[in-house]
């Protein structure tokens, strides 16, 4: 199996959870909740976004100036919604404004990964780096 296909396939199970934490979201599920379960969901974004930099990233960056800039603009992705879930953390504030920016920005990031990064990646990496 490929990597990229791989983390296709993360993209899937993922939206799905997102898919229900909207709806936890929009049901009204109570903000103490919530951040419990945000907890468990930042775990399984966070888990994919590491073995993409790490799998994926690291190799694509060295390919070219083009995938270097592209790699870049995703890890900024992958940044700002670590810094996010620090913010539904922290018990002071309501997370729901933050979760939707992470639900929001998360599938639009996924869907760029899928169209431009992932093909990118399996015209440019040699097949035995692809390969897991
Ligand atoms: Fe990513
Ligand atoms: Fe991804």
């Amino acid at each position: 199996m490929k990597i990229t296909e791989l983390l296709e396939v993360e993209h899937e199970f993922l939206r799905s959870l997102m898919e229900t934490f909207s709806q936890w979201i929009t049901e009204g599920v109570a903000p103490d909740k919530l951040r419990e379960r945000a907890a468990m969901l930042e775990i399984a974004i966070d888990d994919h976004a590491t073995r993409e930099e790490k799998l994926l990233f690291e190799p694509l960056a060295f390919c070219s100036t083009v995938a270097r800039e592209l790699i870049g603009m995703m890890e900024m992705v992958h940044v700002e919604v670590r810094d996010l879930f620090e913010q539904v953390a922290d018990p002071a504030r309501d997370p729901k404004e933050q979760l939707w920016t992470i639900l929001m920005l998360t599938d639009e990031h996924f869907t760029k990964e899928e169209t431009g990064v992932f093909p990118m990646a399996e015209r440019l990496l040699d097949p035995e780096i692809l390969q897991v």
